[in-house]
């Protein structure tokens, strides 16, 4: 062999290390487990083909615990660059056959060099976690290399998208970086994210819960909020991280990906002048009408599981990706609550941040009353939701579609807090509260009988429960038919296309958080 030739293939036989990980052993293990590799991971995500690995040779440098004997080629991570539908993404995963995924300070190095890389050329970053957390070995310096990362996670915030997909064990601090990204994305039955884990919790508090019910993938899509899409397996995961990238924009310097539009921009749905029923107590199910106005009667919907009495997610309007947030009059009325205040304030500002315009479909009886809300600060939350709004400069655009009544009217994107086009359908009612309540109200020392009672609240109806005397003030823009929306709203957004509207500078806000 010649001396070339032998440097080549002592190149090829460090390659090749690399990429077997912690052995065919662990890799039948992670198998076994239901789960896939890492760099099997990153193959299904990207383009095939596209994949360009760095850092293939980094190694950790620590010599406590006899570590420096055991030196895998990559360190545990895979990291690199590639693309989703032709379009460039920073991706890393942890390889849980190595060190259990651990962090060292050398592999933290190759999480923050892509994430550079990312905010240089205005790329996302993606994610995939699998991992024991610090690697205990190293001590501080794995923490120090969390730090960064989370210092970095802050600084992308709003300037590139940032996605997480949980695969595995995400634990302790460790789940504070994809808690800072945009988008968390669990696997049932195969992740798991908490602070703190059942044995400790048991130790110190007696409670006895399994790790599933603790931080599993049903736990952090339902209850606590955390994650926004929950799949089936590695491979369902990935394909849910490729369709959540083609509604956004690779940096918040961009306008959203516009895809090809088959579907009639005029197209009118008689069937929508149904939906709603014509008593304001039925309910009724929103997504009926944001499907059948959507490109393809195609609804991304983020958060499904969290707080369905608010819808929130994506669609397409003549090609052109839009945010959606509807209250759902199927769901507790479509009332606004802690949980549904917060879920679609965080999406309204993802939105804004990357120039995604937002429609809002609203039928909201108003706030949930009770002394649970009261204590737990549904006036601090409900505010997020007041202050996303009014401080998005992308284009907005709201439908009434039935009642908007109180503070939630001025909340749900109302014309004052800067929507741009506002429509209400003829059967919506706009007015402080519903005629009962009102009239309750109004008329309690006056009202004898029972017949009395109905006369007001008929009248009350008759002048207040209607779209005409906000029409009249011009806080409506037009009254339009159930099946004109699609038209009407990608009229809005052609109309609002080029808006172009800043907030006074500011070091920056004080959301009440
Ligand atoms: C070093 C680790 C490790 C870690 C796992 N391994 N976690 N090595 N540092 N944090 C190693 C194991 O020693 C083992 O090596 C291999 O990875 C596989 O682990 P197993 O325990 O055999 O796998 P499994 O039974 O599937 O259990 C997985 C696990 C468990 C639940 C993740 O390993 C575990 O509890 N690890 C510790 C988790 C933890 O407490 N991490 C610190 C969190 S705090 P061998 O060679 O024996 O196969 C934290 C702070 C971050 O991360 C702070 C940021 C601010």
């Amino acid at each position: 062999m010649s001396t070339l030739e032998k440097k080549f293939q002592e190149f090829q036989e460090k390659n090749k290390a690399a990429e077997i990980g912690g052995g065919e052993e662990r890799i039948k293990k992670q198998h076994a487990a239901g789960k896939k590799t890492a760099r099997e991971r990153i193959l299904t995500l990207l383009d095939e083909g596209t994949f360009v690995e760095m850092d293939k040779l980094v190694r950790h440098h620590n010599h406590d615990f006899d570590m420096f004997k055991n030196r895998p080629f990559g360190d545990g991570f895979v990291t690199g660059y590639g693309k989703i539908d032709g379009r460039l993404v920073y991706v890393y995963a942890q390889d849980f056959t190595v060190f259990g995924g651990s962090l060292s300070r050398s592999n933290a190095d190759k999480i923050i060099k892509i994430q550079d890389l990312a905010m240089k050329m205005g790329a996302p970053v993606i994610g995939l976690n699998d991992s024991g957390g610090a690697r205990i070995q190293e001590g501080v310096r794995s923490l120090s290399g969390y730090a960064d990362i989370f210092y970095r996670n802050v600084m992308s915030s709003g300037v590139v998208p940032q996605i997480s997909a949980i695969l595995g064990p995400s634990a302790g601090g460790a789940v504070y970086s994809p808690a800072l990204t945009d988008f968390i994305l669990m696997v049932k039955e195969s992740s798991y994210m908490f602070v703190t884990g059942p044995d400790v919790i048991k130790s110190v508090t007696h409670e006895e819960v399994t790790k599933e019910e603790l931080g599993g993938a049903m736990t952090h899509n339902s209850k606590s909020g955390v994650a926004h899409f929950m799949a089936d397996d590695d491979d369902h995961a990935m394909m849910m991280i490729r369709e959540l990238f083609s509604f956004i924009p690779s940096n918040n310097m961009e306008d959203p990906p516009i895809a090809t539009c088959m579907d009639d921009p005029e197209r009118e749905d008689e069937s929508l002048q149904e939906v709603v029923p014509a008593d304001p107590n039925k309910p009724y199910d929103i997504k009926e009408i944001i499907t059948t106005v959507a490109d393809d009667n195609y609804f991304f919907e983020v958060m499904p599981h969290y707080a369905p009495n608010i819808v929130i997610g994506y669609i397409r309007l003549n090609g052109r990706p839009v945010g959606i947030v509807a209250n759902q009059p199927a769901n507790l009325a479509g009332v606004l609550d802690i949980n549904a205040s917060i879920k679609a304030a965080r999406f309204v500002r993802f939105c804004d941040a990357f120039n995604i315009p937002i429609v809002t479909f609203e039928d909201v009886p108003g706030f949930l009353p009770g002394t649970l809300q009261e204590y737990g600060g549904i006036i601090k939350h409900g505010a997020k939701l007041l202050y996303a709004f009014s401080e998005a400069t992308v284009p907005k655009i709201t439908i009434i579609t039935r009642k908007a009544y109180g503070g939630a009217y001025c909340v749900m994107s109302s014309k004052h807090i800067g929507a741009d086009v506002n429509f209400a359908y003829p059967m919506a009612e706009i007015a402080v509260m519903g005629p009962d309540g009102a009239v309750n109200i109004l008329f309690k020392q006056k009202i004898e009988k029972d017949e009395d009672k109905q006369k007001h609240v008929e009248e009350y109806k008759q002048n207040f429960a209607n779209p005409y005397r906000a029409a009249s003030f011009g806080y409506i823009d037009e009254i339009i038919l159930p099946r004109e929306t699609r038209k009407k709203l990608i009229q809005a957004l052609e109309m609002t296309q080029n808006k172009s509207q800043s907030n006074p500078p500011k070091k920056h806000g004080y959301i009440p958080l």
